[in-house]
């Protein structure tokens, strides 16, 4: 495990520079990541160039004995270059050209974007490929984060069209698989389908799912251009890193470019400590059990855009760290080093304040990173698989059928439970090999596919406990509803087909347990299966299947949570332990973290 701090070297005076490294490296940090928002202050104009700053600031941190994380500059082009290229910036639905003056304000799209990419990215390389500080490269910040994968500009238009027509090959074929026949949407061409801008109601969500997968895929080529001079100019790992509550842009492609999967930590965005176990995880997931995962900005303190930035008491920052280490991650550096005394992020906090005294995480990050590398820790090895993937959270955001209902919310019902018995999850893409674990858990499973039937299939036959959750296998990847019984594809294997998928205005409860079944509730007809669980209350649904199970394939017909952990505890056969509280087990050792207190694990009092 590694320690580091993203450096702004550029915001603040040079005399601060080798004090401010000697004291990172005296409080056990060996990162600094650096540059990613550098552009205008090493290259102020086209033909003006100011490396001497970088150059320096490169020589001090190898000169501490600590390496860099070298970002390159794409989420923030500076002024001039919108000047000058403003085809470059990114276009709303309302067809308006986005203003700069903020970030992540271009389109993904752009060939003259992607051009100035490339040569900045080079410049990169070029200078400080060699360098003694050089460990690793970032790539772009954050990709998708403020919507800004989707862009409705001529480009992004006339390659959507080529897109459509490559994935499909004739018109006839799209306008069978979207069923264009429904209000005669049917497309006399490719060229007349258009990017969806907004209408009277609704646009046909086949459209809507191929724009979202469009949007990622040509977000996921844009930093790809990049990746590619990093890599052939240099054997270092390279990573994009994301914020795990945008969904926009596929994660797990953009590890599968290789080198490191990395995320930025804020555990009070979601403001749930599990939430942000299961985003660990999803990151964790993304690198694979060989790949590394980093946590490239960790929270150190109150941060400045959810909606009420609470206080960050003592011992906390200081369980987030545990937390990443024992789910897995291999470095976590924290965003920022000192406060910013301009700009939008004033009220973020960073180790130092911004008259430079150091903030009580500091003490909390020094002990901390003391005790975590004194602890024997080995990866995670969870026996239990969570499926994950983006095409599902963007079909169930584009057709939820009741407000409220989320993709992470489905997801959150089955985690939280195998969180609270205890159990590891491994969050993995549905088509991977599942026959390595012992269950497979598929709280949201949307979309049925072959290749997915035949993974969940090869998992059952190898003996594997499957449990499907509401919704599972409805519509296919065009976003055209199952023609055979629900689950879609796998009812004959469960002996039951799912009946009614009801959107419930109040809430049923789900017998023997008596816990709450949330408001998708799909209902089972059985033919040759066991029913583990029946919907009981004020309804003509009272004593219908809920739950029903036939060898190891079960079907859970509710979305609420504490039914999930009902279910699983039963199926399991374990205890839950108290909310908040979350268990890992490495090697012989067992670790508790209680969020709830604070607490971790008996061998570590708060030092
Ligand atoms: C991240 C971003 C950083 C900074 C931070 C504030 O999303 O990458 O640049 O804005 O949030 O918490
Ligand atoms: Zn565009």
């Amino acid at each position: 495990m590694q320690f580091g701090v993203c450096w702004y070297p550029e915001q603040w005076p040079r005399e601060d520079w080798s004090d401010d490294v000697a004291l990172m490296r005296d409080i056990g940090f060996e990162l600094v990541r650096i540059g990613e928002f550098a552009w205008s202050s090493y290259q102020p104009e086209r033909d003006e160039f100011d490396w001497g700053w970088l150059d320096v600031a490169m020589d001090t941190i190898a000169d501490a004995g600590m390496a860099a994380v070298l970002c390159t500059p794409t989420a923030t082009p500076p002024v001039w270059l919108m000047n000058e290229r403003p085809e470059i910036l990114s276009v709303g639905p309302d067809g308006k050209r986005r203003a700069y003056g903020s970030r992540r304000h271009t389109c993904p799209t752009s060939v003259e974007y992607r051009e100035e990419a490339a040569l900045i990215t080079s410049m990169l390389a070029e200078r400080y490929g060699e360098h003694p500080a050089i460990d690793a490269w970032q790539v772009d910040n954050e990709i998708g984060n403020h919507d800004s994968a989707r862009c409705w500009c001529d480009q992004c238009q006339e390659q959507f069209t080529g897109w459509l027509s490559r994935r499909y090959g004739s018109i006839e074929t799209l306008n069978e698989k979207w069923g264009t026949a429904f209000w005669s949407q049917t497309y006399p061409d490719f060229a007349s389908i258009r990017l969806p801008v907004p209408t009277l109601t609704s646009h046909n969500p086949s459209l809507e799912l191929a724009h979202r997968q469009f949007a990622s895929d040509q977000t996921i080529d844009f930093v790809k251009v990049q990746f590619e001079i990093l890599q052939t100019r240099s054997e270092l790992p390279v990573t994009t890193n994301f914020y795990n509550e945008d969904t926009a842009v596929d994660q797990r492609a953009a590890a599968r470019l290789g080198g490191v999967a990395s995320m930025d930590n804020y555990p009070d965005g979601p403001s749930d400590p599990i939430v942000t176990a299961y985003l660990l995880d999803l990151t964790r997931g993304a690198a694979g059990p060989q790949g590394e995962a980093w946590i490239m900005e960790q929270q150190p303190g109150p941060i400045n855009w959810t909606e009420t930035n609470p206080p960050v008491p003592p011992a906390r920052v200081r369980v987030w760290m545990w937390q990443a280490a024992l789910h897995g991650f291999d470095a976590q550096l924290f965003f920022r080093w000192r406060a910013a005394r301009h700009g939008q992020e004033m009220y973020h906090s960073g180790l130092l304040r911004q008259d430079r005294s150091e903030t009580a995480a500091v003490g909390e990050i020094r002990n901390t990173i003391g005790d975590i590398l004194e602890t024997d820790l080995t990866k995670p090895q969870p026996r239990v698989a969570l499926l994950h993937d983006y095409t599902d959270s963007w079909a169930i955001e584009i057709n939820p059928h009741r407000k409220g209902i989320t993709h992470r919310s489905l997801q959150m019902g089955a985690y939280r439970a195998a969180r609270r018995l205890g159990l590891e999850v491994a969050i993995v893409d549905p088509t991977s090999d599942l026959t390595e674990f012992d269950a497979v858990l598929a709280p949201a499973l949307h979309i049925t596919t072959p290749e997915r039937i035949s993974a969940l299939t090869r998992a059952l036959d190898a003996g594997g406990l499957v449990v499907l959750g509401p919704r599972s296998l409805v519509i296919d990847e065009h976003y055209a509803w199952s023609a055979s019984p629900l689950p879609g594809g796998l009812a004959t294997r469960l002996g039951a087909r799912v009946s009614e998928h009801l959107s419930q205005p109040d809430p049923l409860s789900v017998d023997p347990w008596g816990t709450e079944a949330g408001v998708w509730t799909d209902v089972l007809e059985v033919s040759d299966a066991e029913v583990l669980a029946r919907y009981s209350g004020d309804s003509y649904l009272d004593k219908s299947p809920a739950v029903v199970q036939r060898e190891t394939l079960v079907y859970a017909g509710f979305s609420g949570e504490a039914s999930w952990l009902a279910l699983l505890a039963d199926l399991f056969d374990l205890v839950a332990h108290p909310p908040g509280v979350e268990v890992f087990v490495r090697r012989d050792r067992k670790f508790t973290i209680d969020h709830g207190s604070f607490a971790i694990d008996d061998a570590h009092p708060m030092t």
